[in-house]
C-alpha cells in the first residue's frame, strides 16, 4: 500500500490529528528536541530491501503463538483518556479481541484492575523513583492484577525537552484525573521544573543511578519477567542479560528522549546479535516494517502512535480492527517472502552490499 494512501496507518494517523484537540494531537506526534530522531524512525524502515525467498512452503502462515497471542504489541502510552473517553480501557478491549499484548504505561489513568477484567494479556510499565521503595505499593497492584511481565524503561534519567508549545498546553487542558490513577504519592520527588516535560512526570523524579542491579531488584520485587526498554547498543543489551534480563526492548522512545538517537532500524541487528528475546519499536508503520523488523532479529513488534490514532478514531473496535487488518496483511507479505512464520523471515532483509542480512543470520 503506497504510503500514507487512505486506509494505510499513516493516514489513519493523519485522520485522528484532525479530530482530536490540538493540543492532544501536537502532544501524542511530539518529539524531543529538533525531532531529528522522530523525522527518521519510518523513512529508516521504508529503507530497506528484501530478497524473498520461493519454493517454500506457505500453505499455512503461523503468525499466533500457543496462547493466540500475535507477535505485535501495543507500546506503554500515558494520556489515553484525553484520546478517547475510555482510554486504556478501550486499548484494552481492542488488543483482547485481536489477541494481542498489551505494555500498560505506570502512567495510566485507569487502574491495573479495570484493565485486568478485560482479559487482555498485559504487563506493565515503569520508571524507577530514586528511592525505590516508593513504587513498591504499585509493582504490588500490577502483580495482583495479574501482570504479565514488568517493563523498565531506561532511557529517561531525565525527560527530555519538546518545545512544541501547543504539546505543552496539554497538560493545562486536561482533567488531571485522567492520569496517574496507579501513582503513589512519592515523598522524595522534587519538582523537575523542566519546561515541556510530560505531564506527572513533572511530579515524579526518576532516578538518575540506575544500573543493572535495578533488574535483580525489579525481579525480586515482583517475581516477574524483567524487559529493559530503550536499549539502542549491543554492550548494553549484554549487561541487561548479564543481569538477569528477560529481554531487552530496542526503543528511542518514539523520538522522545535524546534527539540524534539512531533510528531502531539500525540499532536492531547489533542488538539482536547479542543473542537474547528482542523486542523493538518505533516509526513502524505497516506490514512491511514489522515484517522487516523480525527480519532483522526482531521477536515481538509494538506500536505506539498508530494505536492512540485507532483508539482516537474508533475506540476498542478501531484497536482491534487495526491489528486484524495488520495480521491479514502480515500474512500476505509473509507468503510473498516464502515465510510460514516470523523467525523464517529472519536473513530475508539485505544490508547496503545486497547480501541477505549478517553471518548469523544465514541458514
Ligand atoms: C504520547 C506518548 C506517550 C508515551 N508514554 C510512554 C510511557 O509512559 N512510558 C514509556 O516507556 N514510553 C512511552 N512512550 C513511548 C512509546 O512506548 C514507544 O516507545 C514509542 O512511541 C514507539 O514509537 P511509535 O509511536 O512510533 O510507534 C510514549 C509515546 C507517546 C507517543
Amino acid at each position: 500500500m503506497t504510503r500514507g494512501a487512505p486506509g494505510s496507518v499513516e493516514d489513519l494517523i493523519a485522520r485522528a490529528a484532525a479530530r482530536l484537540p490540538p493540543s492532544v494531537a501536537a502532544y501524542l506526534a511530539a518529539g524531543s528536541g529538533a525531532q531529528v530522531t522522530l523525522a527518521e524512525a519510518t523513512p529508516a524502515w521504508e529503507a530497506l530491501r528484501f530478497a524473498p525467498r520461493v519454493l517454500r512452503p506457505v500453505t499455512q502462515v503461523h503468525l499466533r503463538d500457543s496462547d493466540g497471542l500475535l507477535p505485535f504489541g501495543i507500546a506503554p502510552v500515558t494520556l489515553q483518556r484525553a484520546v478517547h473517553p475510555d482510554g486504556e480501557l478501550a486499548t484494552a478491549r481492542g488488543a483482547a479481541e485481536a489477541g494481542v499484548p498489551l505494555v500498560v504505561s505506570s502512567n495510566t489513568g485507569t487502574p491495573f484492575a479495570a484493565i485486568a477484567e478485560t482479559g487482555v494479556a498485559w504487563s506493565l510499565q515503569t520508571y524507577l523513583p530514586p528511592d525505590r521503595t516508593a513504587i513498591e505499593p504499585l509493582l504490588a497492584r500490577a502483580v495482583a492484577a495479574g501482570a504479565r511481565a514488568v517493563v523498565l524503561t531506561a532511557d529517561t534519567p531525565v525527560v527530555a525537552r519538546k518545545y512544541d508549545p501547543v504539546a505543552a498546553g496539554v497538560w493545562d487542558e486536561i482533567d488531571p484525573g485522567w492520569v496517574g490513577a496507579e501513582l503513589d504519592p512519592d515523598p522524595t520527588a522534587a519538582p523537575a521544573g523542566v519546561p515541556g516535560a510530560e505531564g506527572t512526570d513533572r511530579f515524579r523524579a526518576k532516578a538518575t543511578d540506575l544500573g543493572p542491579h535495578d533488574i535483580g531488584w525489579l525481579a525480586g520485587a515482583t517475581g516477574l519477567p524483567v524487559v529493559v526498554k530503550g536499549v539502542l547498543r549491543a554492550d548494553d543489551a549484554q549487561r541487561c542479560f548479564d543481569a538477569g534480563a528477560a529481554a531487552v526492548w530496542v526503543s528511542n522512545h518514539g523520538g522522545r528522549q535524546f534527539d540524534g538517537a539512531i533510528p531502531t532500524a539500525r540499532a536492531l541487528p547489533e542488538v539482536a546479535a547479542a543473542g537474547g528475546p528482542v523486542h523493538v519499536d518505533g516509526g513502524l508503520r505497516s506490514a512491511r516494517h514489522l515484517c522487516a523488523a523480525w527480519a532483522l532479529g526482531a521477536e515481538r513488534v509494538f506500536l505506539a502512535r498508530p494505536v492512540l490514532a485507532a483508539l482516537a478514531l474508533g475506540g476498542a473496535a478501531g484497536v482491534r480492527d487495526l491489528f486484524l487488518g495488520l495480521e491479514a496483511e502480515v500474512e500476505e507479505a509473509c507468503r510473498l517472502l516464502g515465510a510460514a512464520r516470523t523467525a523464517d523471515l529472519v536473513g530475508t532483509v539485505v544490508d547496503e552490499h545486497h547480501r541477505c542480512g549478517s553471518p548469523r543470520f544465514d541458514r
